[in-house]
């Protein structure tokens, strides 16, 4: 099962070209260059409509992976209730290849993952999750392992025999390769192969991807690593900020994994790290051992409302309408029903009082209904006739916190 796969595309192209063999077959030649050319403009399947979503090993184990935890995982998925939430990529981030074969096939480690990739994918698409691995650009990955240099299209085809879904493709030894011709000559491997497979671009930021990436992968690094603790986060949100032109349906900024759940940060810095990926539409890939959650982990990962506001339709980025400069920020992502997602960020190791008038945020003058997003519950209508200052909208927020809410003009349902 894959998230978001619009289905004209394997079985689509496969028919094209069984017709396209049938009308050569029956008209000769000259119909043949025609019939290629119209097979070539079957459009591409749009892989990610709403930012990716899932679950990715780098955050929490590092090199440490191996078929268990996959198993595990995609167990926990299910029960968990986060796969049913979105969360359906399941992806083996570095370490799970040791070498290549006598015939240039990439080889997984054979003491990790005894069965296979084949049987493991088998396992992932058996719990109705999608199937991801990671590769690199250049000659090897970032910790040493085989990459994909030279071997685009064989990988890609082994990829689509093992029923890969999901791509990760990492920057390290790549610094000499052109970023935007090497992706795309990926992109074409995976799409001669005939199965959608996301192409998760990894290259940091480094060449400027959101001025080229769309069309080419459907989610692209912004920044370096991400790390488990609130410098890292505000320091991401900053830099990822400034690039919301670039997002949108099929194609995303990503600021890196989600370090929710893996301890480093307070409840309200995990809460703030979820509501702006959240806002800024980003993937949601989870980096915390999903075996085992504490409640507190769990009411992030899963809030739903949280959730719809990143997967909304629409696809835009939000962006910071209001920077107050003492650490106040208020941003806003516009909602494909007419309701506007606000979030309140305090970026400042104390508690502050942030406030927002409906013409700063253009919601007309007059009452808005407000739904708190963390408290789920619907705030009292909050009337804002743009004429006395105190009338103003405003929220107590913690420090390195955040308050989301979701407004709706007017009083009608
Ligand atoms: C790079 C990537 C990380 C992770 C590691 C694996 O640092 O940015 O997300 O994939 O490599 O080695």
């Amino acid at each position: 099962m894959r998230t978001g796969v619009i289905k004209k595309t394997a079985p689509a192209a496969g028919l094209a070209t069984l017709l396209a063999i049938a009308v050569i077959m029956a008209c000769g030649p000259g119909i043949e260059r025609k019939e290629a050319a119209a097979e070539k403009m079957v459009a591409e399947p749009v892989l990610a409509p709403t930012p990716p979503m899932g679950f990715n090993t780098w955050n929490k184990f590092g090199c440490n992976v191996d078929e268990r935890l996959i198993r595990e995982t995609a167990d926990a998925l299910v029960e968990t209730g986060m796969r049913d939430a979105g969360y359906k990529h399941l992806v083996i981030d570095d370490c799970w290849q040791v070498s290549r074969g006598a015939d240039g096939r990439i080889v997984a480690d054979p003491a990790r993952f005894p069965g296979g990739m084949k049987a493991l994918a088998d396992y992932v698409h058996g719990r109705g999750l999608a199937f991801g691995l990671y590769t690199d650009l250049g000659p090897k990955t970032c910790e040493g392992r085989p990459g994909s240099l030279g071997f685009e299209d064989l990988d890609a085809a082994t990829y689509a025999e093992w029923g890969v879904d999901y791509i990760k493709v990492d920057w390290c030894n790549a610094d000499d390769l052109d970023a935007r011709v090497q992706y795309t000559k990926f992109h074409d491997a995976l799409r001669r192969t005939g199965r959608p497979i996301v192409l998760s671009i990894c290259e940091w930021g480094r060449n400027d991807p959101w001025t080229w990436a769309r069309g080419v992968g459907q989610l692209w690094r912004t920044t370096s690593d991400i790390g488990d603790n609130w410098e890292s986060v505000a320091w991401i949100i900053n830099a990822n900020s400034r690039l919301y032109a670039a997002a949108g349906p099929g194609g995303w900024n990503d600021p890196d994994m989600l370090e929710v759940g893996n301890g480093g940060m307070t409840g309200d810095e995990y809460r703030a790290h979820f509501s702006l990926w959240a806002i800024m539409a980003s993937p949601l890939m989870a980096g915390n051992d999903l075996r085992a959650m504490t409640d507190e982990t769990k009411n992030i990962l899963l809030n739903r409302e949280v959730i719809a506001v990143d997967q909304d339709p629409l696809g835009v980025q939000g962006r910071v309408v209001i920077d107050r400069g003492y650490g106040g920020q208020v941003w806003l992502k516009p909602l494909a029903d007419g309701s506007k997602a606000v979030a309140f960020l305090n970026l400042a190791g104390r508690e502050l009082d942030l406030y927002v008038r409906w013409s700063q945020i253009g919601i007309p003058a007059g009452p808005a209904r407000v739904r708190d997003l963390w408290a789920h519950k619907d705030l009292d209508v909050h009337t804002d006739t743009g004429k006395n200052f105190d009338e103003r909208f405003t929220v107590k927020v913690p420090a390195h916190g955040v308050v989301l809410v979701r407004l709706r003009p007017g009083l009608t349902p």
